[in-house]
Formats: C-alpha cells, structure tokens, sequence
C-alpha cells in the first residue's frame, strides 16, 4: 500500500479487474454519448440558426432508419450493462465451495474479525493469499457497511442479519477497510486494514495468535451452557431436530414449506424459533431475542456449521 495520490485504487483481489472493466465501459459510454448530444446541440444551435430570409424551419422528413437506430442502439448498450453487471453481481455475491470463513461484527466504531480457528482482531484482518475468503457479517448497532476499495468490495452490515461477501487476494500486502455507512459521530474513524500474507506468514501469524479455542468449541460449551443439548440430542426420539448434517441442508417446515438451513436460517431459530417449525415437531424451544450477544450467536452458528462438516455432504440427506 502505497499512499500517493491515485484516481483508482490498486487492484488487490480477484475481482478488481472485472469490476474496473464495467467501470470503464459505463464511463466510455457515457462520455461519448454526453460528448455527442453536447457536440449536436451545439452544432445544430449554430447551424440552423435563425438569421434573415430563413425564418421558418423547413419540413422535416421522417428517416425511419434513423428513428430506428436511436432506439435500437442505447437499448443493446444498456442490455450489454444489464447482462456484464449481473453476471459480475452473481460472481461478486457467491462465496466459491471451500471459502475460508471469517465473522464480522461491526460496532459504533469498530470492526471486530473472528477467525474460526479462535483469534479475533479489531480493526485488522490477517487473511493469506490467493484464498478465497467469505465474510459473514453483522452489526450490534446500527447499519455500517465494509468497504476495501482495492478489492472493489463494499457491502452494508445490517443489525439483526447476515450479510455476507467475498474476496481472493492477489498480492500479499496492506489495504485499507473503511466503513461505507454514515454510522455517528466517529464513523470516519471506523477504519482499519487487511493485511494479506503468504501462507507461511499466515500460518506464523495464526500460530502466534492468541485464542481462546475455536469458535465451534466455545459454541459447543454454549450450547451445553444454555441446555440446549437437553432437547437437541441427535436421538430419533428427540423432542428437537436432530442438527447434525443440518447446516445447508433443506429443512420441511410445517404447512409444506421448506427452506435452506443456511446462516440467517440458525440464527433465526435460535432467537426466534416459532418464526419457522420443523414438519413433525412441536413448539416447545424457548425464545433467545435479547438473550445473546452477536458474538455468542456467531459462536452457535459456528458450531451447528461444523455439525454439518462433520456429517460429509450436507446436501444429502
Ligand atoms: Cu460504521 Cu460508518
């Protein structure tokens, strides 16, 4: 990271390029396009002014082909937008199979990264290179978004929901994270930095890091902790869903619905699990709203996603 002045950020993830090429075709076509109607306006002002024995304009005759052009031509532009930036949303928006996971929780004013191995940062995210990392993100307050202008990455962080991104470093180094939102009165200062390293830095760093043990571990003594173990026992008689294998599957809700087991999904039970009844149980687990911080949900989450690890293909029944 190099402070001096540039127009564009450098281009520090996978992504940058495809977005920087959209960029610059809705530049190109809004130049040109702004620079003709301002070169006819002015041509035609000039040309057809009125001066002495052509006061009246003379009779216009329809050019079909011409009419025809107008419309065809901005329209397979804006197609051409419509389609480049769809795609790119969808590779932007979908984390690949195998992302590294890391859990944000944004706070007036700061950022706090949960590494799934256990160590935490704030305002710093030491994350290696060329590997696809997925943020899954949340705010204790009110809404921030996470921004790194080198990835070319910026998604609003909302309270009581998921939101998540991605990204692959291209290069080891330092890029800025700043937070997009207007948050309060020290939402400028809610920065910091992700700093990418080769993998045997990486594994350096994550070996000195402290750690309270993985984020599924402390989920589990949660999970103890809070009894939920006393219903979720995985027996076939449970007066609960069974949760192994549940992360990412599809789940039959009552009244024939069906819905996929995926972040949002566990938190939601957790806090609210009337919202949504599993097909053949009752009602009966008591609500957590306002019970559980950010950072222990994060924590259940983590663990009922390594059920599922652990369990093989979550897609299988
Ligand atoms: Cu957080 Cu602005």
């Amino acid at each position: 990271m190099d402070s001096g002045f540039r127009i564009f950020p450098e281009r520090g993830s996978t992504n940058a390029e495809g977005v920087d090429d959209l960029y610059f075709y809705l530049l190109l076509v809004s130049f040109v396009f702004s620079a003709l109607i301002f070169i006819l306006v002015i041509t035609f002002a000039v040309k057809y002014r009125r001066r002495p024995g052509r006061e009246r304009a003379a009779r216009v005759t329809p050019q079909p082909a011409l009419e025809i052009a107008w419309m065809v031509l901005p329209f397979a532009l804006c197609l051409v937008m419509f389609v480049w930036g769809a795609r790119l949303y969808v590779r932007i928006y979908e984390a690949p199979p195998g992302a590294m996971e890391v859990y944000v929780v944004a706070r007036q004013w700061m950022w706090k990264l949960q590494h799934p191995e256990g160590s935490s940062e704030i305002n710093e995210l030491h994350v290696p290179v060329h590997r696809p990392v997925r943020l899954v993100m949340t705010s204790q307050d009110v809404i921030h978004s996470f921004y790194v202008p080198a990835f070319r990455i910026k998604q609003d962080v909302l309270p009581n929901r998921y939101t998540s991104i991605w990204f692959q470093a291209i290069q080891p180094g330092e890029y800025p994270l700043l937070c997009a939102e207007y948050c309060g009165t020290k939402h400028s200062g809610m920065t910091g930095r992700i700093v990418v390293m080769t993998d045997p830095d990486y594994e350096r760093w994550m070996s000195e890091a402290t750690s309270q043990g993985s984020l599924a571990a402390v989920g589990l003594q949660l999970f103890r902790g809070l009894g939920c173990s006393g219903c979720h026992t995985g027996a076939a008689d449970a007066r609960a869903p069974r949760l192994e294998g549940l992360f990412g599957s599809r789940v039959q809700l009552e009244g024939g619905r069906s819905v996929v087991a995926d972040e949002a999904y566990l938190r939601e039970s957790i806090l609210d699990p009337r919202a949504k009844i599993v097909s053949g149980f009752q009602p009966l687990m008591p609500v957590f709203r306002g019970q559980l911080n950010e950072d222990d949900l994060i924590r259940l989450v983590a663990y009922l996603k390594s059920l599922a690890v652990r369990e093989g293909r979550p897609d299988q029944p």
